[in-house]
């Protein structure tokens, strides 16, 4: 089977430092150890809200990476215009608002079908692969087929919540309608993506999934990044202040 690629979404480096509002956590920075860690690309959201990734983030992303720059959005103008003016190499189309979403969490690609193929247009002719977030059902990918997106980036959350809390039956019915939503849309000519919630338990049967192209993981990184980090961390404020206050 090829390689599958791995997208780190690094937003919730930006999460951590807006709390303080202060310059760090940088989340470029964290970019580029994420490159230099074998990432494939990095992935940020620049949400409406600007809660996490600024644009100033999205402006020193798309200057300082060498890897490609997946831009998570809302299917907005304004979204649209500062896609245009930073041509990053893709555009993931996500729901923000609760009338854009299907019950499963990703866009309801079936109730604005025309408008999301008007929105596709432009970004495909700048030169961006666009992708489309949708839930693992049948409809919502052939819709976005219809909309001339390249891609479509399968939401795993409804999987990765029933994995988590147990609930095992449940799961292995959201893994067949991602395996089955999977095929199909490699089927109509759609490349495939996945993402939301994956963790180093719920990651594997997902990345067994032939069709998939490339998986999408930011939270549970960002908290791992934390957990392995944090003693070096503080093994090096220690040598610091140590250091200050030798003979
Ligand atoms: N893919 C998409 C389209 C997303 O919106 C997100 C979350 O921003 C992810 C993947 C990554 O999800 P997580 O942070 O839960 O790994």
């Amino acid at each position: 089977m090829d390689r599958l690629r791995l997208g780190v979404n690094i937003d919730h480096v930006a999460t951590v430092r807006n709390a303080r509002g202060t310059a760090f956590p940088d989340p470029v920075r964290a970019a580029l150890i994420a490159e230099a860690a074998g990432a494939d690309g990095i992935t940020a959201h620049l949400r409406e809200d600007r809660r996490h990734i600024s644009d100033a983030d999205i402006a020193r992303l798309s200057e300082s990476l060498t890897r490609p720059l997946n831009l998570e959005m809302a299917a907005t103008p304004e979204m649209q215009a500062i896609a245009l003016r930073h041509r990053p190499h893709a555009v993931c189309l996500v729901p923000e608002r609760r009338e854009e979403r299907t019950t499963e969490g990703g866009l309801d690609v079936l109730a604005q079908e025309d408008a999301l193929a008007r929105f596709v247009a432009p970004l495909r002719e700048a030169g961006a692969r666009v992708s489309l977030f949708v839930a693992a059902d049948l409809r919502q990918i052939e819709a976005a087929a219809r909309t001339g997106a390249a891609v479509v980036e399968i939401h795993t959350g409804a999987y990765c919540d029933a994995a988590h809390e147990g609930r095992e039956a449940e799961a292995e019915a959201e893994l067949a309608r991602i395996r089955d939503a999977a095929a199909r849309a490699h089927a109509l000519g759609l490349e495939v993506h996945a993402g939301h919630g994956l963790t180093y338990d719920t990651v594997a049967p997902v990345a067994a999934i032939p069709e998939l192209r490339e998986l999408n993981i930011g939270h549970f990184l960002i908290g791992e990044a934390i957990m392995q980090g944090l003693a070096p961390a503080i093994a090096e404020m220690r040598r610091r202040m140590d250091a200050a206050r030798a003979p």
